[in-house]
């Protein structure tokens, strides 16, 4: 194959037909034999003048008359015939051209007598034919293609109007009645129930429309394994029954007044999976045997199986982020007011026994201690109602640490360090709640539980690594023995891993008896979030340590 696409033997065949001669048309030869014919005849004429007139008889004369009639004979036989066997056939040509141009193919050129032609006739006959029939086909077949796009096009419109107004729903219940509705509109029927399969084996079920409510409770629950809707969502095929005797039987009672009534069964589902099945009861009967009518009905069967899947996950979703945020206010009351109120608990033991002692001095200070814990424990908890959040001071995490081991150390009486490797480091406000949180839970870990002498808080915060946060005491160490008690007690170490989460962290609880107890939280840099309020920004800084 050459460049252009042209094989060799295309090429071969093409200098094979050279271009005909230039023949003369039919009206240019019939010209031609009329000026033939007009010079003959005005020869003729001279010579018969010339023949009368001369004083002798010239034979030469008279044979040349003959001769001339002779041809003028031969030229109208010429004319005739080229009238004959070439005019006449072609005008019909011509006409038969005409009529094929102004789209009449059943136009066909008549039985010719002429040879030449009778064979050409036929030929064209046969490729008008052809394409008569052709053209038929091509109509026809366009027809089928316009009526098919039609019923796209209506299943289309149908499907658009189940899907708005699905996605229009606001729960399950609203969205099954607005399918029901639009579906029993669509296809004019009489009635829809939609079911689901249960995990032992059943039939819920779930919505219904245009049903007798006898019915609908007799159809509350179903096996599988009766009639129609369990093959279909066993098979997850489409199957139509015309006749209703066997399900009213089961109800007890008919469906319908009229037993002129189909039903069909759909399933529902949801990435391959039958999740159950819709029924649609209509006078219409055959309508699944109608390819675009099923096609129209299994999608419908998909997109609710859809639209009820995302609305059970939905639900689903829902229900956990309200878990989430009761168990966020659980532990934000656990790690601030309890820890406030656990320790208030303690200051009156100490009020108790220093009235006993009956020192004066000792007992204003501890009833100034008090009134300052409840100061503090009233404004955690208007913090707490007013914005649900940590009480973080605004300044940041490092003041409002400052603050804790103040008071821890107010509380305790234990010595603290404080040693800060962190700089300007400002993280989200999230993450250094949960930082402050897990301080503030092993701070009161150590209070209540280690009879330590000393705690150390170390801070650090260095280029290229995770941020490092560490809680460590002196005292007697986490007791082997398992601590049991109440709901909502003994919650603190489990909360510290919960928000060591929450920071993609690592907590580490290392202790020995009588050797204290370290608490290391580590943590990557926060990824950034737009909706955060400020952005992570870290500046490493020089070792500064602080003694509170
Ligand atoms: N620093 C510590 N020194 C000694 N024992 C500790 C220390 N931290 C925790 N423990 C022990 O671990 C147990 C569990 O601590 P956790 O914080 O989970 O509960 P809790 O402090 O008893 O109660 P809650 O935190 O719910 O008020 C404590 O009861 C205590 O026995
Ligand atoms: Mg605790």
């Amino acid at each position: 194959m050459n460049d252009r696409g042209v094989t060799a033997e295309q090429e071969r065949t093409s200098r094979r037909r050279l271009p005909l001669p230039d023949w003369p048309t039919t009206r240019q030869f019939l010209s031609a034999l009329s000026a033939l014919g007009i010079t003959l005849l005005v020869l003729g004429l001279m010579n018969i003048w010339d023949f009368l007139h001369a004083e002798q008889s010239n034979w030469l004369h008279f044979a040349n008359s003959i001769l001339l009639v002779g041809g003028i004979a031969l030229i109208a036989f010429t004319f005739h015939v080229a009238r004959r066997d070439l005019v006449a056939p072609l005008t019909e040509l011509r006409h038969w051209v005409n009529e094929m141009h102004n789209g009449n193919l059943s136009a066909r050129l008549p039985k010719s007598d002429q040879p030449d032609f009778s064979k050409l006739y036929k030929d064209i006959n046969a490729l008008a034919e052809r394409l008569e029939s052709l053209s038929l086909d091509l109509q026809s077949e366009v027809e089928q293609q316009t009526q098919r796009t039609q019923q796209k096009t209506h299943s289309l419109e149908i499907l658009y109007d189940i899907a708005a107004n699905i996605n229009a729903a606001n729960d399950l219940e609203d969205l099954l009645t607005r399918f029901l509705h639009t579906l029993k509109d669509v296809v004019d029927a009489r009635a829809g129930t939609v079911r689901m399969l249960t995990d032992n084996g059943e039939m819920q079920l779930i919505a219904s429309s245009g049903l007798d409510p006898e019915v609908v409770k007799q159809e509350k629950l179903i096996s599988i394994d009766r009639c129609l809707c369990g093959q279909a969502a066993k098979h997850g095929e489409v199957y139509s029954l015309d006749d209703l005797t066997g399900c009213g039987q089961f109800a007890g009672r008919p469906f319908f007044e009229s037993d002129n009534i189909e039903m069909i069964a759909v399933p529902l589902r949801y990435r391959g999976k039958v999740l159950g099945v819709y029924n649609l009861f209509t006078t219409q009967h055959g309508l699944v045997e109608r390819e675009d009518m099923k096609d129209l009905l299994t999608s419908v069967g998909h997109h609710l199986g859809m639209a009820i899947e995302k609305s059970r996950l939905d639900e689903e979703a829902n229900l956990l982020s309200i878990m989430e945020e009761r168990t966020r206010l659980a532990n934000e009351l656990h790690d601030s007011l309890a820890q406030s109120l656990a320790s208030l608990k303690f200051q009156v033991r100490v009020l108790d026994e220093t009235l006993h002692s009956g020192e004066e001095s000792a007992l204003w200070e501890e009833l100034e201690r008090i009134e300052n814990s409840l100061d503090e424990a009233y404004t955690e908890l208007r913090e707490l109602i007013a914005h649900f959040r940590a009480p973080m001071d605004k300044r940041g995490l490092i003041p409002a640490v400052e603050q804790a081991i103040e008071r821890f150390r107010r509380n305790s009486k234990i010595s603290a360090f404080l040693q800060l490797e962190w700089g300007k480091t400002k993280l989200p406000v999230e993450v250094e709640m949960q930082v402050l949180r897990i301080i503030q839970e092993a701070l009161a870990n150590i209070r209540k539980h280690s009879e330590a002498n000393a705690v150390r808080v170390l801070m650090r915060a260095a280029p290229g690594q995770d941020f490092l946060v560490m809680i460590e005491d002196d005292g007697i160490g986490i007791q082997d023995k398992i601590i049991e008690g109440g709901p909502g007690e003994h919650l603190g170490l489990k909360i510290l891993a919960e928000r060591a989460a929450r920071v993609r962290g690592d907590l580490k609880i290392e202790s020995e008896s009588g050797e204290g107890t370290r608490v290391t939280l580590t943590f990557p840099m926060p990824i950034e979030e737009p909706e955060n309020d400020g952005t992570v920004a870290v500046d490493f800084p020089a070792h500064q340590t602080s003694k509170l």
